[in-house]
């Protein structure tokens, strides 16, 4: 098992250019199997979620094959629609595959993906827009068998939540479906539209992705494509909080600024300067953070809950007490008694964590609790005294590609052992 060794207190400073973005990536990997045909993927990031969707790409019957950062999927050969439950529990995002498979073969078969580090991950949002659009579901002790006889047909639907992974399955779906749906109440994260891009790229016919109504047309068939995928805007956030708690001046670059909206305010709240260019964010730290009064997780344009980790390790350097309201998932607060082992004071009553600020955090060994929250120890990691050590590095291998090579470049002194 792989550990991280972060000599703290470094400053950390400097331009560095952020990697594609891993919740883009994902169900763009999974629209690949409704192309039929060869795809290429520019500015894909090479982490283990993404290793994980080409193994089920691989099990379906696609080609993958990597050029340097680019991705080629061939899937005209794709020939199953089943999806073992062991890649299944690898990543529980793989139930972005349910619209795609559904989309190609009219039949998909998968696992529940049951409940993880962060939150139950209920399905019944995706089950109900996919039943909405005409597939007969059936759930045998948590192996779901799903089969749309007749084909999928357009429908009107409103989502009770707008959630992301329910939403880019309807959209798949939809794509390929007889007819015009119109989906209500959307998630407008920008991974939507990324998703939309590319299949619009592909011959489909979609719009208003990224805002609360989609209407999509559906089509016969799509084609192949070459597409970019946009940067991981919770990357670049992590990296900018790293400068923001090291007295730095950082550039990220090959960014979206306008994905990066939500975060901006609390930056500034903290004290930091903001200066935004036409692909890039750069943010110049003050002698000491101030506190964040309220941050309150939401769907996007809300604050991002991804994000709610990271800030957190940079509130508990700040003057002042900060609250966090975690809106989105049940037990996103498990960074909090790692975060604690640092010197941090903070306490958690049920979906609420208030956090006084100290003065320092001390060197400690910590664990990854998961992906968001081992980020957010990586970052107490580098703003603390002495030689630190962080275990289940495999959760932020998740997410961050090179991650120490990425912080070296800008100042940090980590090693992978
Ligand atoms: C995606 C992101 C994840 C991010 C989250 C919220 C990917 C691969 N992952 O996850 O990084 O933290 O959006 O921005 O893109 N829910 C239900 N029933 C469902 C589906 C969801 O109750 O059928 C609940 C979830 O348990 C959670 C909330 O809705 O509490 C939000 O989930 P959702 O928006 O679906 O997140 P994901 O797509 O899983």
């Amino acid at each position: 098992m792989d550990k991280l060794i972060v000599n703290g207190q470094r400053n950390i400073s400097g331009k560095i250019s952020v990697q594609g973005s891993k919740n883009g990536a994902l169900p763009i990997l999974s629209a690949c199997v409704l192309t039929k045909s060869q795809v290429i993927l520019h500015n894909c990031p090479k982490l283990s979620d993404v290793y994980a969707a080409l193994k089920i790409l691989n099990e379906l019957g696609c080609k993958t094959d990597w050029q340097g950062n680019s991705l080629i999927v061939d899937s005209r050969d794709a020939s199953a629609y089943s999806i073992s439950d062991e890649l299944m529990r690898e990543m529980r995002s793989s139930i972005v595959f349910f619209g795609a498979l559904i989309g190609r073969f009219g039949l998909a078969e998968f696992s529940t993906p049951g409940g993880c580090e962060i939150g139950l991950r209920p399905i019944d949002l995706h089950i109900k827009v996919m039943e909405a659009l005409g597939t007969e579901i059936k759930n045998e002790n948590g192996r779901i068998s799903a089969k749309a006889p007749n084909g999928l047909s357009a429908n009107n639907y409103v989502f009770q939540f707008p959630s992301v992974g329910a939403t880019e399955n309807a959209i798949l779906a939809a794509a390929v479906a007889r007819g015009t749906t119109v989906l209500e109440n959307c998630a407008r994260e920008p991974e939507i539209a990324d998703l939309a891009d590319f299949l619009n790229s592909c011959g489909a016919k979609i719009k208003g992705a990224g805002e609360g109504t989609i209407v999509i047309d559906g089509v016969g068939s799509l084609h192949g494509t070459e597409y970019s995928i946009i940067p991981d805007r919770i990357v670049a956030a992590t990296l900018l909080t790293a400068g923001a708690m090291n007295g730095g001046n950082i550039v990220v670059d090959n960014i979206v600024p306008s994905h990066m909206r939500p975060l901006i305010p609390v930056f500034l709240e903290m004290g930091c300067n903001i200066n935004v260019g036409e692909s890039w964010m750069e943010l110049k730290a003050p002698k000491r953070l101030g506190r964040v009064k309220h941050v309150v997780t939401m769907p996007y344009p809300g604050f991002p809950t991804d994000a709610q980790a990271p800030i957190m390790a940079a509130t508990t350097i700040a003057s002042g007490t900060s609250v966090f309201t975690e809106n989105i998932f049940e037990c996103r607060f498990k960074h909090v008694p790692e975060l604690i082992r640092f010197g941090a004071n903070i306490k958690v009553e049920g979906r609420m964590a208030v956090v006084e600020g100290v003065r320092r955090l001390y060197a400690s060994s910590v664990a990854a609790p998961d992906l968001r929250g081992g980020a957010s120890l990586l970052l107490a990691a580098l703003a603390a005294d002495g030689l630190s050590e962080i275990s289940n590095v495999h959760h932020i291998d998740r997410g961050y590609e090179n991650i120490e090579n990425v912080l070296n470049q800008i100042g940090a002194d980590v090693r992978r052992m």
